[in-house]
């Protein structure tokens, strides 16, 4: 079953039983001025969580476009990326625990209407109670008939407590993990699960959150009006799980991304070629939501993904005619999902392109600069080296980078020239 199957089963199982399909809001928050990008299924809801009536109804569903960059340095191991879509299922103030858990693992088992995956793989977690909420027995209770008891394990709130920021909507979660070994790893007990979860040997695929509570300050205050269910089943994890694959990249989203990457490189650096794949395929739905490279804000994220991307490529020995056929494969792999993306194919070429040429051109004397002995504000002023970029190749090196005195710098700099905006380095 390939990507846009599973994305038209996810909308039609949950259209069957009351949900309102909505499309996915742009990657810019409309009305959160705390984050740069979405960076989860919530966030374009918040207000219907806190109790505002949403036009569609209280039941929805829909496949959210997300960026997180958090994770940026972790990119390149199996299950990591910067760009990624979150399939989600919402009761704003209707169903709560019961549905939720049945319609999770109905659509991750039934052949007939959702993923086919076999129940015998699969592991859950539930939230064992802190200070804030109790110890969660009625998802563990509910879990029985599905899951044997042995493979339902409580966890603590740094794993299975939900919520994005310091403010807003937050709950207790249930997290389904499938076996993606090939041999089959059987019963676990908790410990063995955990370490096969560090391994990457079970993945999580999906979250219910039961989201019922309020955070103002860093801190849980209180029950909201309503109690909600927000669900995330990230769509490259599915996949990894549904396609019998051990990494997303080998995944249908990415494939054809990787047959291009592989056919073009003198090297067989694997870590390169998903960070070029991943970081090509963020900025283009960057781009395609109406940001561009710059030095503040999301513009400056966009040009630190296309510089690192850049950088790996050489590495790689990736030009820049394959950069352009690397764009042209995710247009065509996520056009008939998103056709703004088609409509606008030539504008993100030539933006990704460009910024690339101009990084081009001072990539290798930079790194020669880099070479001499490092200076961080001359390899960000001259060269066009992110800092965070700078970081990295200092830290293969193993040295630190004093962040403080090239902010100090920077800022005297900024001061002098007044040409960049403040709060560039906040991010
Ligand atoms: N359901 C919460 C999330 O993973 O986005």
């Amino acid at each position: 079953m390939q990507s846009n199957e599973i994305r038209s089963r996810f909308l039609k199982f949950f259209e069957a039983r009351g949900h309102k399909i909505i499309p996915s809001a742009s990657l810019i928050p409309e009305n959160d001025p705390s984050v740069l990008f979405n960076t989860a299924g919530m966030q374009p809801l918040i207000p219907y969580l806190l109790g505002q009536k949403h036009s569609e109804g209280a039941r929805l569903v829909n496949v959210q476009k997300c960026v997180r960059t958090q994770d940026i340095d972790e990119v390149g191991d199996n299950t990591h990326d910067t760009f990624f879509e979150m399939m989600g299922n919402w009761s704003l103030g209707d169903y709560f625990k019961e549905e939720a858990i049945k319609w999770s693992y109905e659509f991750l088992t039934s052949k007939e209407e959702g993923l086919g995956l076999d129940p015998k793989r699969l592991y859950i977690t539930v939230f064992e109670g802190d200070e804030n909420a109790p110890k969660d027995t009625e998802a563990f209770e509910i879990w029985q008939k599905y899951v044997p008891e042995s493979r339902i394990y409580f966890m603590s709130a740094k794993t299975n407590w939900w919520s994005v920021g310091e403010n807003g909507p937050c709950g207790a979660d249930t997290e389904m993990f499938y076996d993606v070994t090939s041999e089959g790893l059987g019963d676990l007990t908790k410990e063995e699960y955990i370490k096969a979860d560090q391994e990457q040997k079970v993945i999580e695929v999906w979250n219910d959150v039961f989201m019922e509570y309020e955070k103002k300050d860093g801190k849980v205050v209180g029950k909201l009006k309503q109690r909600n269910v927000d669900t995330g089943a990230g769509l490259e994890r599915v996949l990894m799980a549904v396609q019998g694959k051990d990494n997303i990249f080998e995944t249908d989203l990415f494939q054809p991304m990787i047959k291009i990457i592989n056919n073009s490189i003198n090297s067989n650096d694997e870590k390169a070629k998903r960070i070029v794949a991943d970081h090509i395929r963020t900025s283009v739905f960057i781009i395609v939501d109406g940001v561009i490279p710059s030095n503040t804000a999301r513009g400056y994220i966009l040009r630190r993904l296309l510089r690192r991307a850049i950088r790996y490529a050489n590495i790689l020995g990736i030009d820049k005619i394959k950069i352009g056929e690397l764009v042209d494969v995710v247009v065509d792999k996520y056009g008939p999902t998103y056709p703004n993306l088609i409509q606008n194919s030539e504008n993100i070429r030539e933006e990704i392109l460009q910024e690339g040429n101009k990084f081009r051109r001072t990539l290798n004397n930079g790194l020669k600069e880099f070479e001499k002995g490092i200076n961080p504000f001359i390899l960000f002023t001259t060269y066009g080296f992110p800092i965070e970029l700078i970081e990295e190749l200092a830290k293969e090196k193993g040295v630190t980078i004093d962040r403080q005195d090239f902010d100090r710098k920077m800022k005297e700099h900024q001061d002098k020239s007044r040409t960049a905006s403040a709060g560039m380095f906040k991010l």
